[in-house]
C-alpha cells in the first residue's frame, strides 16, 4: 500500500515545517535554485507569515545580489540573477483587472522567476501553472511556521520535487 508521502508527490503537494526565520528563507532558496524559466511561487499566508523572507531566499538561490524587499510603492521589482526575478506584492492591489490590463503579469516573466506576496488577491488572474504555497503561523508567540503547497503545473511540480528531495 502507498504511503501517505508517496501520494502527496504523485499529487506534487506537500508540507514543511518552520522553526525560524532562516529555515524559511532555506526553502526559499530550494525554489531559487531548482526554479526554471517561467517558474511562479504564489504566496498566501497573513501578515507577518514569512512570504517576504520565501522570496529573498528564492533570490538567493537565484544569485541575485540586489535587496530583495516588499515591493512597497510599486507593485512588482525586479532584480537581475540567473534567471530574472520579478518580485510582485497584491497587498494593496485595488483592483486586481485593472493591475492585469497595466502589465502586473507580463510576457517577461516566461523568461523568469515571479514571486507573488498575497497572491489570493490575483485569483483567476494567475499563469495555470504555478506553486502555491500558505505560510501558517503556528501562534503570535511562536516562531514556527506550517508551509503547505500545491503544484498544478509540470513547472510548479519541477519546484514540488525540488522540496521532497
Ligand atoms: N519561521 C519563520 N519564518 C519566517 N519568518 C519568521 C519565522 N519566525 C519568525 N519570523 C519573522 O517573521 C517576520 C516575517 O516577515 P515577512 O516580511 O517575511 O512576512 P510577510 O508574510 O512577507 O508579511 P507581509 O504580509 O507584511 O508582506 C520576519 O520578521 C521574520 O524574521
Ligand atoms: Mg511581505
Amino acid at each position: 500500500m502507498a504511503s501517505h508521502a508517496a501520494d502527496a508527490r504523485s499529487q506534487h503537494t506537500g508540507v514543511l515545517s518552520s522553526g525560524s526565520t532562516d529555515a524559511t528563507r532555506a526553502i526559499g532558496r530550494r525554489l531559487g535554485t531548482a526554479a526554471q524559466p517561467g517558474s511562479l511561487l504564489a504566496l498566501s499566508g497573513p501578515l507577518g507569515a514569512g512570504k517576504t523572507q520565501v522570496a529573498k531566499g528564492v533570490a538567493e538561490g537565484l544569485g541575485v545580489t540586489t535587496v530583495v524587499n516588499s515591493p512597497t510603492f510599486v507593485l512588482m521589482n525586479e532584480h537581475p540573477g540567473r534567471l530574472r526575478l520579478f518580485h510582485i506584492d497584491a497587498y494593496r492591489l485595488d483592483d486586481p483587472e485593472e493591475a492585469i490590463a497595466a502589465g502586473l503579469i507580463d510576457d517577461r516573466q516566461a523568461a523568469g522567476v515571479t514571486v507573488v506576496e498575497w497572491a489570493d488577491r490575483l485569483d483567476g488572474y494567475l499563469p495555470a501553472d504555478r506553486l502555491e504555497m500558505e505560510l501558517v503561523p503556528d501562534g503570535e508567540a511562536s516562531e514556527r511556521r506550517t508551509l503547505l503547497w500545491r503544484a498544478t503545473g509540470p513547472n510548479a511540480a519541477h519546484l514540488s520535487e525540488a522540496l521532497e528531495a
